[in-house]
Order: C-alpha cells, then structure tokens, then sequence
C-alpha cells in the first residue's frame, strides 16, 4: 500500500477495511473508542453532537447506542468515510460535512458535545491551538470536549521507545511487515501528535475546565474537557 498525496485521499483509500486496520495498527483503539460514551460526566445528555474527523463512524455509533434523539454533525475531509457514515446512520438525526477542520464555519455556542477519534494529530500544534478555542466557542456552556488519540510529540525523549513498542504491537498483527512499513511512512507524512502536557495548556488557554486524561494506555490517551 502506498502513501497519498493529501489526507483525504489517503483516507479514503484506508477506509476500505478500517476498522479492522484500527484495531491492528492502533494499540487500545477499542477501550479508547469506549471512552466517547464511558467517561462522559454522570447525567450528562447531549442534544446536539460534533464527531470531528468521524472516520467511518465507530465513535458515532457508539454515541447512537446511548443517546439515540441527539442530532449529530459528521464531519470529515474524506468524502469515501462520510460514505460509509451515511450508509450506516440512515434513519437517524445526522449531517454529513465533507471538510477540512480548518475550513469549518464553526458557529458559536451550537453543541453539547464535540468529540474527536484519532483525529486531530493531522494537525500541527498551531492548527490544534487554534481549532480548540473554536471548539470552545463553538460548545454550549457546561458542554464537553472529548478526545482519544497519540499524545505524545515526536521530538520527545520517549518517542524512539513508543515506535519500537508500536511496531511490535503491529507486526504481531500483521506478521508480514508490510502494513508497519506502510504506517510508519504514513506516520511521517501525515501525523503530527502533541504532548498531552502541552495539550491541557493549550485547552486551558482556550476557557476549558475540568480537563483530564480519563484513561492512559503508555501514549495513547482519552481526554476530556468542559466548556465554563
Ligand atoms: C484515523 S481516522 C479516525 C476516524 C474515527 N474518528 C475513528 O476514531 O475511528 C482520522 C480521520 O480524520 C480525518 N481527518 C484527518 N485530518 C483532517 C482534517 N484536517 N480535516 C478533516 N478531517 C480530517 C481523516 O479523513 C480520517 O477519516
């Protein structure tokens, strides 16, 4: 499998067999994926739901199972996932955006909820900066951001040892090497993953409260956050 030239194409490309590939490249993506609807506050019900970089839909539907009457925005830059998204959720109260975070007209005080699955390490650190003071602007007060992902920046000291550990992870997987070789050349390309430390920085910078890493497997993390 080979690298494409931007994200959306690449993703579109990955969505074939993806959520199979997640759970085989990504370590915890499914303890991870149970954090969107597990570390939620008690009593805590969305009306109004954002799944940025939805993928094929694994943290939306996961969200339908518990709040089936939200209405939810699906955004992503790969029209094939939003594809899939839409053959999946037919029936229920959801909105396709074809887009990049970057371009998303995010209007004020719109969600409840904003949650975002392995998605925003395609963004370097000013994009994140940015993109989380959107978020905040764009949650009701007293409404959640969430977020599984990488938290760990590539020029940390530890970086070399979650490669070496995430290769085992993968070609345990996927014996014949080929798909490592393939992520790693992907991961160079496009990813783009932050400290979490820096993270909660900049989340507090942007009016968020209550931020906490809700469950820490090595470097891959859910966190949580409140809009005050
Ligand atoms: C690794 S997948 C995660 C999908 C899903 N959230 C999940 O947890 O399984 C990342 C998704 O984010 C989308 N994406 C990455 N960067 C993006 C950007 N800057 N704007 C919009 N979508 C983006 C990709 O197209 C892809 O579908």
């Amino acid at each position: 499998m080979k690298i494409k030239d931007n994200i959306a194409d690449e993703f579109s490309e990955f969505s074939k067999n993806y959520t199979h590939d997640m759970i085989g490249c990504v370590p915890h993506y499914l303890k991870l994926m149970s954090c969107f609807t597990e570390a939620l506050p008690k009593g805590f019900r969305p009306e109004s739901i954002l799944d940025l970089g939805c993928g094929n839909g694994n943290a939306t539907s996961k969200l339908l199972e518990v709040f089936p009457d939200a209405k939810y925005t699906l955004l992503d830059a790969s029209q094939e996932m939003l594809n899939l998204c839409q053959q999946q959720f037919k029936g229920s109260k959801v909105e396709y955006v074809t887009s990049y975070f970057q371009d998303y007209d995010f209007k004020a005080d719109d969600y409840d909820l904003i949650v975002a699955g392995f998605s925003l390490h395609h963004c370097d650190s000013e994009e994140k900066k940015s993109l989380f003071k959107k978020i905040n602007r764009s949650l009701k007060k007293g409404g959640v951001f969430s977020c599984a992902d990488l938290m760990i920046s590539k020029n940390s000291p530890e970086h070399p040892k979650l490669l070496e550990n995430w290769k085992t992870f993968v070609n345990s997987n996927f014996p014949n090497g080929e798909k490592w070789k393939w992520l790693l050349e992907h991961y160079n390309e496009f990813d783009k993953p932050d400290n979490f430390k820096d993270q909660i920085e900049w989340l507090k910078e942007s009016g968020f409260i209550a931020i906490e890493i809700t469950t820490r497997k090595d470097y891959w993390m859910h966190l949580q956050a409140v809009k005050d």
